[in-house]
């Protein structure tokens, strides 16, 4: 009857988002037609694996690889048409080092981006010695994470003729078909999916996602899913709340912000909580920013997609943890009503804020965040994820997020869970003289140092000014949300970085101590 339920949920979810994507199967019996794909570390595990190829066949695609060179390198692929009853033979190559689960995605994702435009079911051979049903159901997540393409506003696309529903199957070939099929119900396909509905998020022009239509896909998102409480703050309940940072914000925009909290209650204990950047289009404000790539900037709500995704994972996989997302919504425009550089607000938490440049809006708007979060949950930990500064990518590129934290022991738990997720975190200074840096003529701090600067550190430092005492760390995604090439599961576009990470992190989180006792 779970089982059920939880089927008819995703045939409700599969309608609402914007990509078409093959339903994933398993099977323990080998296909005989359709497309093929086969992962190889080398040239003799074709002789023991190859066993669904008949003999020619199998020779056919011995000499190819041969002619080929082919090097059985991870990711390095070789397609093959015309061989047998299969309309595709795709062999992978997967030696190589690396987390082996992110190797298992890597396979899905190429298979699945090479097999786009197959009509037919493909089928993936689970690689020899993969370790059990949990390994063949991350091909799985790699299949989704790779595959993914927003084709909502296409009115034909000749990429992918057909819609979603209509796609035939992609099924991974494993001896224990039955319990992979378990773990991709029980957690697998929660977290793609989490990584697609962020995806959506980021890609939706803003003209159709703001706040308000934000906190709208998130209820429909989690509709149906058990201890999970949401909360949406409007502009009467922040006023009375004092959160004028976020407000100012919002000022300049028809779209009103929004304060939105997403509870998910898995176990006792102090929550995690997670606060996401969510300006749903950043044109910089009265100071604003050059027209040039300024549309990308419809992406800038991806902390706030990346914690309510990792929440939807954690919360439909009924993982055992306390964890909230806490996504601060808001649209920084130039409007009349908008703030002027030089204006001062007074924070949630009573700090004063000198607002010397309002395109450092998202470090306004996590300032009521997090002190929300900390006055509100007292939580274990408080980590904010936000496409920050244009600083970080200068610094990291598309490889690495930046991670700030004045606590090492928090520090270390995000950067094993980056490694292992298959999301990497460089760890960067936060120095006691940016302080002073940021202190500002007239008020308690002013949100920005004219004329440059370490601009991700001193962004970071601002966010965790606005928290007393709860173990605080920061990412600074802006680098690697949004991607100019593709990789295996993360096709060019809006990344939804973040979800794999925080869903990590926030399954193995262990207690740290608090900043009054180090
Ligand atoms: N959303 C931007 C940061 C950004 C830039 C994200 C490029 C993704 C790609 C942020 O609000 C911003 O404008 N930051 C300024 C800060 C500056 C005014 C201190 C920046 O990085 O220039
Ligand atoms: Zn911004
Ligand atoms: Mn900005």
């Amino acid at each position: 009857m779970r089982r059920l339920i939880a089927l008819a949920f995703l045939a409700a979810t599969a309608l609402s988002t914007a990509h078409a994507a093959r339903p994933i199967r398993f099977a323990d019996t080998p296909p005989n037609a359709g497309a093929l794909v086969l992962p190889l570390g080398s040239a003799d595990e074709l002789a023991r694996r190859g066993s669904m190829l008949d003999p020619a066949t199998r020779d056919a695609v011995a000499r190819a690889l041969a002619a080929a060179d082919f090097r059985y390198r991870a990711n390095s692929k070789l397609s093959l048409r015309g061989l047998g009853p299969w309309s595709q033979i795709l062999i992978v190559g997967t030696e190589g080092d690396g987390d082996p689960a992110v190797r298992l995605q890597e396979i899905g994702g190429t298979a699945a981006q090479e097999t786009a435009r197959e009509d037919g079911p493909v089928t993936i051979v689970a690689p020899d010695g993969i370790g059990g049903p949990a390994a063949a159901a991350q091909i799985g997540v790699g299949a989704y994470l790779g595959g993914y393409r927003f084709d909502r506003y296409r009115s034909a696309d000749p990429e992918r003729p057909r819609r979603a529903g209509e796609e035939a199957p992609l099924t991974i070939l494993t001896p224990q078909a039955r319990e992979a099929e378990a773990e991709w119900q029980r957690g697998g396909a929660a977290l793609a999916e989490a990584v697609l509905f962020a995806r959506d998020l980021a890609t939706e022009p803003a003209n159709i996602l703001y706040p308000e239509t934000f906190v709208d896909r998130t209820r429909e998102a989690f509709r149906g899913v058990a201890n999970v409480r949401i909360e949406a703050l409007d502009v009467a309940a922040m006023e009375r709340m004092g959160m004028n940072a976020i407000l100012a914000v919002g000022r300049g925009s028809e779209r009103p912000p929004r304060m939105l909290i997403v509870e998910y209650r898995g176990a006792e204990g102090a929550p995690v909580v997670l606060a996401g950047k969510g300006i749903t289009f950043d044109s910089g404000g009265i100071s604003l920013k050059p027209g040039n790539g300024m549309w990308a900037m419809k992406g800038d709500m991806g902390g706030a997609a990346a914690v309510v995704g990792a929440v939807l994972s954690l919360a439909r996989s009924r993982a055992p943890v306390n964890v909230v997302a806490i996504a601060a919504l808001a649209e920084n425009m130039p409007g009349g009503g908008a703030t002027r550089p030089g204006d001062v607000v007074r924070a949630m938490n009573g700090r004063t804020i000198e607002i010397i440049n309002t395109d450092a809006e998202g470090r306004l708007v996590l300032a009521d965040a997090v002190a929300l979060a900390e006055q509100r949950f007292r939580p274990a930990a408080i980590v904010d994820v936000a496409t920050l500064t244009g600083a970080v990518s200068t610094a990291l590129g598309d490889e690495y997020a930046g991670l700030f934290s004045r606590s090492d022991a928090l520090a270390d738990q995000l950067i094993a869970a980056g490694r292992t997720s298959g999301e990497p975190l460089w760890r960067l200074p936060l120095h006691d003289n940016y302080a002073e840096d940021m202190e500002s003529r007239v008020a308690d701090i002013q949100n920005v140092v004219e004329g440059g600067g370490p601009g991700a550190g001193l962004g970071a430092h601002f966010i965790g000014s606005f928290v007393d005492r709860t173990p605080w760390a920061h990412l600074d995604i802006a680098g690697v949300d949004v991607r100019n090439s593709g990789t295996p599961i993360v096709p060019e576009g809006m990344a939804g970085f973040g979800i794999r990470l925080l869903d990590r992190f926030v399954r193995d989180f262990r207690a740290v101590p608090s900043a009054g006792d180090r």
